[in-house]
């Protein structure tokens, strides 16, 4: 289904909301008169699977200005905003096979009819495009590029069981990638959704992170910010370490369990909080997730142990243990930013998404002469992209002098 089909009257809402984020991402706007007289991706079919989102739309727009013709469905069934869709549709004439809160049947079903368009090209966030193209042997794919984390974990396991059928650069490598969005985009925006969705006071609440990577760190630092009592749970010694000196306290979770007010996961693992872990909690706590999948909470133990389930309000749901405790719930245990906030902040995705037009250009270029591996983004395009943020934001930098370069050569 087509979202024309749904809901077109939003589409002047979705295009103001484009607008707004088109004008917090000079980066992408740059790229965009660039490949307006290039046309470096002419004749080329991208199939994208992302979050339909402001952010995301002028990525589209800015593949479309150069010359590709793009089918876009959503890389989770939460996070489509629909007016967005909508203008996708009506203004930009990109057909969008997503709407949101569609169900998993559909999820799949619109990956299916993004192929259908036998793109040559592939942009994916979180690897379901990519898996099922490859599943699917599909040979009109010349490469792909992946955005996340967890797309590039998977994306990696069937490059080592040598399942890929093409190359794909994984953009989340990227320093401008995650050291950017992974870290300030989760960060602010996992804080945003808490507090869309339940409007509680942080202050003084003890916040257990479930993870200390590259978006545990974001949301630490956030929610210490916010007046939070931080504990971190995590597998890594090196990473607990790191969370320890970096001034968090660390627990491991059976022990954070028992006084934590609010239970966060990015580790992009299963089942981290389990069974064992909701029998100690406290009554009233509060657990979400801000990884890929809504797996990293155990959801199917949560309702075994339950007796009652209700609604609260949007994006909570309570739990009422058989132990008569209660847990809420919040957005069902998918990326809380995405679907009770609006996802990273656009100044964040300028960068991401113009690492991913620059990797769509670069694996034209290079497909013929790249092997079915996973590939980083090129470190002189990763530097362009920080260049050109520093010059949208005024900032200049420090040259190295020729003795100093000289001085860094020798031994
Ligand atoms: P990362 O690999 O940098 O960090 C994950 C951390 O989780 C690692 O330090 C690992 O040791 C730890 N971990 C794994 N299993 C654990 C367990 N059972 N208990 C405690 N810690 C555990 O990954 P990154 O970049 O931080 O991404 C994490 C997840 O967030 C991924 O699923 C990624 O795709 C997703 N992501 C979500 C975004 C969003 O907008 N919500 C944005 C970017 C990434």
């Amino acid at each position: 289904m087509l979202f024309q089909i749904k809901s077109i009257s939003l589409a002047p809402a979705g295009s103001r909301l484009i607008d707004w984020a088109w004008q917090r991402m000079p980066v992408l706007r740059f790229l965009e008169k660039d490949f307006l007289k290039r046309k470096p991706l002419k004749n080329y079919k991208i199939g994208a699977c992302l979050h339909v989102t402001s952010e995301t739309a002028n990525l589209t727009r800015v593949l479309k200005a150069a010359g590709a013709q793009i089918f876009l469905c959503a890389s989770n069934p939460l996070s489509t905003k629909n007016e967005i869709a909508a203008a996708l549709v009506k203004y930009f004439k990109i057909p969008v096979f997503a709407f949101f809160n569609e169900d998993k049947k559909n999820y799949f079903n619109f990956i299916h009819q993004v192929l259908s368009f036998q793109p040559n090209l592939l942009i994916d966030d979180g690897g379901d495009l990519i898996i099922s193209a490859i599943k699917k042997k599909m040979k009109n794919i010349l490469a792909a590029s992946e955005e996340t984390t967890t797309g590039v974990t998977r994306i990696k396991n069937l490059e080592k069981e040598k399942k890929l059928i093409f190359p794909v650069i994984a953009v989340n490598e990227a320093k401008t990638k995650y050291l950017f969005d992974n870290r300030y985009g989760t960060g602010q925006s996992t804080v945003d959704g808490l507090l869309r969705a339940t409007n509680i006071l942080l202050a003084g609440k003890r916040i257990t992170i479930c993870g200390y990577g590259m978006c545990g760190k974001g949301l630490a630092q956030r929610f210490k910010g916010m007046g939070a009592e931080v504990i971190i749970s995590e597998v890594n010694p090196i990473k607990a370490l790191e969370a320890k000196m970096d001034g968090f306290e660390v627990l491991n979770l059976n022990q954070a369990a028992k006084i934590s007010d609010i239970f966060l996961t990015v580790t992009g693992n299963i089942s981290v909080i389990r069974k064992e872990h909701f029998l100690k909690m406290k009554d009233g706590v509060i657990l979400a997730n801000a990884g890929h999948f809504n797996v990293e909470i155990d959801l199917d133990n949560l309702e075994r142990i339950s007796k009652i389930k209700r609604k609260i309000r949007d994006f909570v749901e309570e739990y009422t243990l058989r132990n008569n405790k209660k847990i809420y719930l919040l957005a069902e245990g998918r990326l809380l930013n995405l679907v009770a906030a609006e996802g990273h902040p656009a100044e964040v995705m300028d960068m991401s998404f113009t690492g991913q037009a620059l990797a769509q250009e670069y694996l034209v270029k290079n497909y013929k002469n790249l092997e079915k591996k996973v590939y980083h983004l090129p470190e002189e395009l990763d530097n362009r992209i920080a260049e050109m943020k520093l010059k949208s934001l005024g900032i200049k930098i420090d040259r190295l002098t020729k003795k100093q370069k000289e001085y860094l050569l020798s031994y």
